[in-house]
């Protein structure tokens, strides 16, 4: 792809006015865990010459950057199943403009890889984890090993991180009387956690998600009754809503898409391992990127200008569980994250 000379705007804005500084790139489709909210037990991943290469995530990235986005998120599946994908990491973590590097993994590979990633220049890890019990974390993930996770939480926390956060998701039946011990867990080890309603994001295969979505008062109603709680005051441009446990260092979250519609603040895009511009995770609206980074007569300013151009098409909000509006079919790993 050639570089051309062509004025661009310093800042992405939609036409709602929301400033886009904040995508989430997803790395791979892939993951060895098959969560029950995220995939079906027997996935299809995509073939090779589908997916990004390393080299075209690069691109993307730089473009975005270039445009002014300033913090950047990997997702998948599981970012580190893709193999090499270090190299991509260090080159990111270069990256003039880029003031944040956010990593969302299930984790099971920090012990090897939390070390690097911290040299690569990752600043925050978040990782999930929605059970403490081992044969319960087996069942959720389908075939996730807890202790390796444990493993990686441990190797992650003693690499110094700016901050740690821990993801969980709360269903009924699957893991709703684990809101305490995970909340313990996370306060032992000065480390945050949020709490995540499950989203409709395409239809689980193991339960119907209306009967299992946990709604996060109840969540936080079982937090308050044995910790002492206070609103923070710090507000992130992101989806989670943070308290203070009063005696502790750690944050709780709580991420509340479905009882709680936080769109109005969206600061984020999301670019799936297709090169998919995806301008909200719970809408179809996107853009094919894949398209002009892989055609030869078109240059860098034509993918920055797609970029721009996407703006105008990203939508207001989503519709989750609304019966007049229809419900993304894309899984969470499609979507990435
Ligand atoms: P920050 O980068 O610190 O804002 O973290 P995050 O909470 O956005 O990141 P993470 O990857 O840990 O995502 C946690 C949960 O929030 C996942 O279930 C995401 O899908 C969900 N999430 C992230 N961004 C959005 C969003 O724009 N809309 C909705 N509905 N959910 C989101
Ligand atoms: N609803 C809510 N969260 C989900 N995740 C994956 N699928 C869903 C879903 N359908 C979470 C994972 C991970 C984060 C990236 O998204 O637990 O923490
Ligand atoms: Fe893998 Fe994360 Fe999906 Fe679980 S939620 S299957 S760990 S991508």
């Amino acid at each position: 792809m050639t570089v051309e000379q062509t004025q661009f705007p310093d800042k992405l804005i939609d036409r709602f006015g929301r400033e886009i500084d904040y995508i989430r790139l997803s790395v791979t489709d892939r993951c060895d865990f098959r969560c029950v909210y995220c995939m079906t037990e027997d996935m299809t991943f995509l073939p090779r010459k589908q997916i990004l290469s390393l080299e075209e995530l690069y691109q993307v990235a730089k473009a975005f950057t270039e445009l002014g986005v300033k913090k950047i998120r990997l997702t998948g599946g599981e970012p580190m199943v893709r193999s090499d994908v270090m190299t991509l990491i260090e080159q990111l973590g270069a990256l003039p403009g880029l003031e944040e590097l956010l990593l969302t993994t299930n984790g099971a590979q920090l012990g090897k890889f939390a070390e690097p990633l911290k040299q690569a220049g990752v600043n925050r890890i978040n990782i999930s984890i929605d059970s403490l019990d081992a044969e319960r974390f087996k069942r959720i993930s389908r075939v996730g090993k807890l202790d390796k996770v444990l493993a990686g939480i441990d190797a992650a926390n003693a690499v110094g991180f700016d901050r740690i956060r821990l993801n969980s998701v709360i269903m009924k039946g699957y893991n709703e009387d684990e809101v305490l011990p995970l909340t313990d867990y996370a306060l032992q080890r000065n480390i945050d956690i949020a709490f995540i309603e499950e989203m409709p994001l395409g239809e689980a295969s193991d339960h119907n998600r209306e009967d299992t979505t946990c709604s996060n008062e109840w969540v936080k109603q079982v937090i308050a009754e044995n910790y002492e709680l206070v609103e923070s005051a710090e507000r992130t441009a992101g989806p989670s809503r943070y308290v203070q446990v009063i005696g502790h260092n750690s944050r709780i979250g709580f991420i509340s898409p479905v009882s709680h519609n936080f769109c109005a603040d969206c600061n984020r895009v999301r670019v799936t391992v297709e090169g998919r511009l995806l301008l909200c995770l719970g809408n179809e609206h996107s853009i094919d990127l894949r398209a002009i980074l892989r055609d030869g007569t078109k240059t860098e300013a034509d993918l920055k200008q797609a970029i721009v151009d996407s703006m105008a098409i990203k939508p207001e909000r989503h519709y989750f569980y609304d019966k007049d509006h229809a419900q993304p079919v894309r899984l969470m790993n499609m979507t990435g994250g």
